[in-house]
């Protein structure tokens, strides 16, 4: 079986942490091998990173979207390319698609740019399938109590974020806007089928 690469997107506080572990434990037990990334971050340089691009300060929002295509691109060329060509199937929470949301719509620099940026960087290694978990901003964002940098452009961020994953989806046909109020469980299986369905397309 050829390998896949599904990655899950969404506001703060969506689900897709939990989603994304059941999605990895359910394959396992159907015998596909799996690895489950983040981003930003999965490996030293990722992480080191995601510790400047969360957890400093202030910073330029073309800094912040190169820090974050930085780390991606490193992820795709270690870990991804390399797993994805061994067969396996690679689960991801979030992707370039969080840059197109939030730096492309939450910070203003528009989705065709950033995703030039990534689109290069990235040099062919992209998801199959992202899988967007639809959920209402206030709902997501009370969820979760503690603020990175990120989280710190508050509740606006989220609704400009939530928006441009809506209309992103509307007109790209890798992204599935999934409404997020079922249970994880029923979450996990909706996405699983919609990736067994893409998998024999790819
Ligand atoms: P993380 O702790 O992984 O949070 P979450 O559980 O919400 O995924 O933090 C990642 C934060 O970085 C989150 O606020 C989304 C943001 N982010 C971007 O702004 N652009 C990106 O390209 C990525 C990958 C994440």
């Amino acid at each position: 079986m050829s390998g896949f690469y599904l990655a899950l997107e969404g506001v703060e506080g969506s689900g897709k942490s939990t989603v994304g572990r059941l999605i990895v434990d359910r394959l396992a037990e159907l015998g596909i091998e799996t690895r489950s990334v983040r981003e930003p971050g999965g490996t030293e340089l990722g992480e080191e990173l995601r510790r400047l691009v969360l957890h400093s300060g202030d910073m330029a929002p073309w800094a912040e979207a190169a820090l974050f295509a930085a780390s991606r691109a490193q992820l795709a060329t270690a870990v991804i390319a390399p797993a994805l060509a061994d067969g396996r199937w690679i689960v991801s929470d979030r992707s370039y698609y969080s840059s197109l949301a939030y730096q492309g719509g939450g910070r203003g620099l528009g989705v065709g740019a950033v995703r030039l940026l990534n689109e290069t960087v990235l040099d062919g290694v992209l998801p199959d399938i992202v899988v967007v978990l639809d959920v209402e901003p206030e709902v997501g964002f009370a969820r979760e109590t503690e603020r990175d940098r990120i989280g710190r452009g508050g509740l606006e961020l989220q609704h400009l974020v939530a928006r441009t994953y809506r209309e992103i989806a509307a007109s790209d046909p890798r992204v599935m806007l999934v409404d997020a109020n079922a249970t994880p469980e029923e979450l996990a299986a909706q996405v699983l089928e919609a990736c067994f369905e893409r998998h024999g397309d790819v």
